[in-house]
């Protein structure tokens, strides 16, 4: 059983000095490698004064949702002097994912790498000599557990964050951070596999290696047709693996710089930095030269601008499931039930004698089919466990986008108002073939929508912009090879459509990805029932699990 302790640990990064929430005082926390088929138990022991919970991110916790982390969907939180320990199986996934905390904004330093090592060999040729954890974070130089209190108090935007990181490290391009760049050493003629993570809260990225090919081989723990790239485009949430060859030849000096920025469809005041980290070869004037300055510092050429939206498309139709005998593609061919539901970003009217400091003197929201997600002071797993017919929640979440659906050249501002609040369910029976067609609806946002379901993968059929057209769309679906994952990122005024076998029982956060539209509301619970057989149905909770 491994031991987590949630304690704070006072780092500085950018100059600037605060406790962070850590785990065993690591940042980026510990990894967690194991093999497919093993059984699991982490002991989460909270020593600090506030709330905290853990999520597995990807891990499928068939069965196991108590063991899932988000706080008020599957458990309680873990109070202050408590201990939870998390059960769980690995099974049927492979590769690379990530854990986090699953409260406030608590992951935006509580996070680090699930390695999951295969029964059978590597399905790519590639021997691998070492293995590389990239994992991109973003640092704030003031405290951000109170970040989502104040969203709420004031239905304003979060502050951006002072830097993206990697490795928790900033890298040179800040002011204050030449000391605190990643750099990693490699052996010429030697295979890489990077495990790469994009735990940042709020911003896909691009990332790339000068002169360096990343070669794609899994996706959320799940097997891709392995391809060559110059550089990955990756959604919070969202992990990869990638083979890297350190083949570089001997008249270069060793010294590689990596980047990684965000990818904004328009540029937008976001923060717009980039972070910096360098591979630098054994044995060559590498070891003794200083890292340029980054005046003079060139980014790998192949690094996409910022607002690459074809790269940014034709990357994504690259991602292909393996599909072989022994990986074969589960994608539903036939579903039971296709269910739309519109993304939005909404303004809602300033509730009288409050100040709010969204835009024009309204509070953002967020919503799914127009309904903005609430999480109840208690968890809904076991209301749902027992079922307690509290007035507190209840399964009807709309299955249809708020009346007439079509955002073209309408004013999305008129569309976009005053969602409704509460804690819609989103229930299905045991085994439905799934289809969830998620359609953004454009307005306020210049991201995609990393949409992440909790307890299954699902398989990305089709995409594409402007609204899902049933039967256009459909017939140009991939049931062959579609990718697999756990988190999709939904075009900016464009759709996605994913495929579900709802296999396992229990109540799963199905939410955004960005932090902010989270805690916004852009989320609901997917309630699976359980089937007719003892195998089909959720084990019962465990003793420790936490109360309320
Ligand atoms: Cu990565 Cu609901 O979480």
């Amino acid at each position: 059983m491994k031991q987590y302790c949630v304690e704070w640990k006072t780092i500085t990064r950018l100059c600037s000095t605060k406790p962070i929430l850590t785990v065993n005082g690591e940042y980026p926390g510990p990894t967690i490698a194991v093999n497919e088929g093993d059984d699991v138990e982490i002991k989460v022991t909270n020593r600090v004064s506030i709330n905290t919970t853990i999520h597995w991110h990807g891990i499928k916790q068939l069965r196991t949702g108590w063991a899932d982390g988000p706080a008020y969907v599957t458990q309680c939180p873990i109070t202050p002097g408590h201990s939870y320990t998390y059960k769980f199986t690995v099974n049927d996934q492979r590769g690379t994912l990530w854990w986090h905390a699953h409260i406030a904004w608590q992951r935006a330093t509580v996070y680090g790498a699930i390695i999951i090592y295969p029964r059978m060999p590597y399905p790519f040729a590639a021997p691998v000599d070492a293995e590389i954890p990239i994992i991109f974070g973003e640092w704030w130089n003031l405290p951000v557990e109170g970040i989502e209190v104040e969203m709420n108090r004031y239905g304003s935007g979060p502050n951006s964050s002072d830097a993206y990181t990697i490795n928790g490290l900033p890298g040179s391009l800040y002011p204050c951070s030449l000391e605190d760049t990643f750099i990693q050493t490699v052996e010429r003629g030697k295979t890489y596999m990077l495990r790469i993570i994009n735990a940042a809260l709020n911003d896909e990225l691009f990332f790339s290696i000068a002169n360096h090919t990343l070669t794609v081989v899994e996706i959320d723990a799940s097997y891709t047709k392995p391809f060559d790239t110059e550089a990955i485009m990756i959604t919070p949430g969202q992990t990869f693996t990638v083979i890297l060859n350190a083949n570089q030849h001997r008249f270069s000096n060793g010294l590689f710089v990596m980047a990684a920025r965000p990818y904004l469809t328009t540029v937008f005041p976001f923060d717009n930095s980039t972070t910096i980290g360098f591979l630098k070869y054994k044995g060559t004037m590498a070891e003794t030269i200083l890292l340029p300055k980054p005046s003079n510092l060139v980014l790998p050429y192949h690094l996409p601008s910022m607002e690459d939206n074809a790269y940014a498309t034709q990357f994504v139709s690259q991602l292909r499931s393996l599909g072989t005998a022994q990986y074969p593609c589960k994608v539903p061919k036939k579903i039971d039930k296709r269910v739309v539901i519109t993304i939005s970003l909404n303004l809602q009217d300033c509730p009288v004698n409050q100040t709010c400091k969204g835009y024009n003197g309204k509070r953002f929201a967020a919503s799914m089919n127009n309904q903005s997600f609430v999480r109840p002071p208690t968890s809904i797993l076991e209301w749902h466990y027992r079922n307690d017919s509290s007035t507190q929640y209840s399964y009807d979440f709309p299955l249809k986008p708020p009346n007439i659906f079509d955002y073209t050249g309408v004013d999305p501002l008129a569309h976009n108002v005053n969602p409704n609040f509460g804690t819609k369910l989103f229930a299905v029976e045991y085994g439905t073939r799934l289809e969830i067609v998620l359609q953004d609806t454009g307005f306020l946002n210049v991201e995609n929508h990393p949409i992440h379901i909790h307890g299954h993968n699902f398989f990305i059929v089709g995409m594409g912009f402007g609204n899902f057209d049933a039967e256009k769309d459909t017939a140009r679906y991939n049931l062959v090879d579609p990718p697999e994952r756990n988190t999709v990122g939904v075009p900016v005024g464009g759709w996605a459509a994913v495929r579900i076998n709802a296999n396992n029982p229990g109540v799963w956060f199905m939410h955004c990805h960005l932090e902010e539209h989270t805690s916004w509301g852009l989320a609901t619970g997917f309630v699976v029932k359980s089937g007719a057989e003892p195998s089909q149905r959720l084990l019962p909770p465990p003793h420790d699990l936490p109360p309320c």
